[in-house]
């Protein structure tokens, strides 16, 4: 996969546009999103798993879904649509406009719309009412009233089954966090053993490990564990069932040169092994992409506008909110780079970064360094890097923001067009929020 950063001329360009450049000439604060770099992602892990698939002689398929939790912008989700083998629901609402997306691009209808989440009635009779449209939907069940539902519709729906992961955590989190989701072992069992007695077609064995990067060896574990436990039953007892779920948590980030190719054949390998021994054909490998298909395709940038001297190191105050524009990053940690794009050649000083909203938390600085390096120059910009998957749903993208801080201007770039999406945020654009 081609490389998104390259320093050229001092300045950082980003998937081949020089982010100075673009500043300078739109205005800042710039959320900027790279259509193509959400097809690149989806068309290069899809073509790693084809060259695994060709390689090991492996006869089923790689589904990618594409996790439209991560960043519901249209744009975003029509692209990934277009390129990856399904989407990957989470709400009532998100089938919706799932729904939605397949009566308007009806040349995708052959895709796959794949539920997971808690399902009251709405969303369970969405699921139906798109079954009865003819369109391939899966329903993960989450739950034994989910189930019941489903079979006193007497219906053919697919489904699968999502598996409760135990805490099974990083080393790197202090903290184990808790799973709501899955089933456990006696529902499991329960379902097993009464789904031959409905129309419902058991298809699918799906897991899904939250909250933490990559980790191969807490992969494995938790994929060798769900598949010998419960896909392997599950494919005894029914012929039926042919999909693996792993569900998100694809390795990121992409541009570290992290070796896709390896990665898929390794995983192909691990589910070769363990069919292998017990004498079982090899299933499909459904994977639900969130970060992986949308992080890396929006950056934002901020040009800093003062300079306070309260503290040990001076802060550099930018034109717009880092906390808002992160809030993954406050809330959870999740890492995402913050860099000056531009004056990389110059003498750099050891500073802070904060927002200009009135929040003490709206700061940053490299965390074991105590400070951020910064060009000691007069026009400086500031990137954040990868702010594409969920920080638009936890920052309540569209709304009133912290300090009445309007929302950048929203740039999509796609093969060489440049749009606006939107202008700054006007006052009266806030004021229609406020119902003012
Ligand atoms: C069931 C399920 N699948 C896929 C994803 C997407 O995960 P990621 O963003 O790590 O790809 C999530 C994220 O919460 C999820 O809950």
């Amino acid at each position: 996969m081609k490389r998104l950063k390259e320093i050229k001329n001092n300045e950082l360009f980003y998937n081949g546009y020089s982010l100075t450049a673009l500043a300078r000439k739109y205005g800042t604060p710039l959320k900027i999103t790279f259509l193509d770099v959400i097809k690149d992602h989806i068309v290069s892990l899809k073509a790693s798993f084809d060259k695994a698939i060709k390689k090991n002689n492996y006869p089923a398929k790689f589904i990618y879904l594409n996790a439209n939790k991560a960043n519901y912008g249209a744009l975003e989700v029509i692209e990934a649509f277009k390129h990856a083998d399904g989407l990957e629901t989470s709400s009532y609402y998100d089938l919706l406009f799932t729904h939605e997306l397949f009566n308007r691009y009806p040349e995708y209808k052959y895709k796959y719309i794949v539920c997971n989440g808690y399902k009251l009635d709405d969303y369970i009779g969405e699921i139906i009412k798109i079954h009865n449209e003819g369109i391939k939907i899966i329903d993960i069940i989450d739950s034994v009233s989910e189930y019941v539902a489903l079979k006193k519709s007497g219906l053919a729906i697919e489904v699968g089954m999502r598996i409760h992961i135990e805490a099974m955590y990083s080393e790197k989190e202090e903290e184990i966090k808790n799973d709501r989701f899955g089933l456990m072992d006696s529902e499991i069992d329960y379902i097993l053993n009464d789904i031959k007695n409905t129309n419902l077609t058991l298809s699918t064995i799906h897991f899904h490990q939250r909250g933490f990067d990559y980790e191969e060896d807490k992969f494995e574990a938790n994929f060798e564990k769900v598949f010998n436990k419960y896909y392997i039953k599950a494919a005894k007892l029914y012929k039926s069932v042919t999909n693996f779920n792993m569900g998100g948590g694809t390795p990121l980030p992409v541009d570290e040169g992290f070796d896709y190719d390896k990665w898929a054949n390794y995983v192909l390998n691990l589910i070769m092994k363990l069919c292998n021994k017990e004498g079982l054909p090899y299933p499909n490998l459904m994977s639900e992409n969130g970060k992986y298909s949308q992080k890396d395709a929006t950056v934002n940038i901020y040009k800093v506008v003062g300079i306070k001297y309260t503290d040990k190191y001076p802060w550099h105050i930018v034109d717009g909110s880092l906390l808002i524009a992160m809030p993954e990053m406050y809330a959870l940690g999740e890492p995402i780079e913050v860099r000056p794009i531009n004056g990389l050649d110059q003498e750099m000083v050891k500073g802070y970064l904060a927002g200009i909203t009135c929040d003490c938390d709206d700061v940053y600085f490299e965390k074991d360094k105590g400070y951020i390096n910064l060009p000691k120059i007069d026009e400086l910009y500031i990137g954040l890097m990868g702010t594409g998957s969920y920080q638009n749903s936890m920052n309540g993208k569209g709304g009133v923001h912290h300090c009445l801080l309007p929302e950048e201007k929203d740039l999509v770039i796609n093969d060489g067009e440049v749009t606006i999406r939107s202008e700054l945020q006007s006052i009266e654009d806030i004021y229609k929020i406020m119902k003012l």
